[in-house]
C-alpha cells in the first residue's frame, strides 16, 4: 500500500542483516538488528504535508522480555516505543505511534537502548492526516 516502507529496501538501513528465515514477514526480509544499543534501523519516508504521522511498526519479539528503543525523528529523539514480546520469532504485530514530520522527506530512526537491541522490524506503515 502506499505509505509502507519495508525495513529491507533502501534508502532504509538496517544495523544488523536482512534476514528470511522467520517466516511471516512482508517483502523480501525483514532487519534483524545487531544485538546491541544503537544498532538502529533507518526509515526514509515522505511526507505530502507537515503534520502529525501515524506510524505502524511491524515487528517479532520471540525472546523473553520487552525490548526498548529510542523513537528519532529527523535526529531528534520523539519518544520511546517498548517493543512487547509476541512470542515467536514468527509472530508478526503492529505497534502503532505517532510523530510530527517535516513536508517531505523525513529520517525515521527505531535506535535500541539496551544490549538485546531491537526486535525483528518488518516495515513501517505511515499516514499523515488521518489520524
Ligand atoms: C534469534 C532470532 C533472530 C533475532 C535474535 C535476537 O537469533 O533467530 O531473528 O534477531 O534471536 O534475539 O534478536
Ligand atoms: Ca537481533
Amino acid at each position: 500500500p502506499p505509505g509502507r516502507y519495508e525495513a529491507e529496501a533502501a534508502p532504509a538501513v538496517c544495523q544488523g542483516t536482512i534476514d528470511t528465515n522467520h517466516a511471516g514477514f512482508s517483502g523480501t526480509g525483514f532487519c534483524n538488528g545487531t544485538n546491541a544499543a544503537g544498532a538502529y534501523a533507518q526509515f526514509t519516508v515522505n511526507a505530502s504535508a507537515a503534520g502529525t504521522a501515524t506510524l505502524g511498526i511491524r515487528f517479532a519479539n520471540g525472546a523473553s522480555a520487552a525490548r526498548a528503543a529510542n523513537l528519532v525523528v529527523n535526529g531528534s529523539t520523539v519518544g520511546t516505543v517498548s517493543f512487547e514480546v509476541t512470542g515467536a520469532w514468527t509472530t508478526w504485530v503492529t505497534k502503532t505511534v505517532t510523530v510530527p514530520l517535516n513536508a517531505g522527506g523525513n529520517t525515521i530512526r527505531l535506535d535500541p537502548t539496551a544490549a538485546d537491541g531491537l526486535p525483528n522490524v518488518d516495515y513501517l506503515d505511515v499516514s499523515v492526516g488521518a489520524a
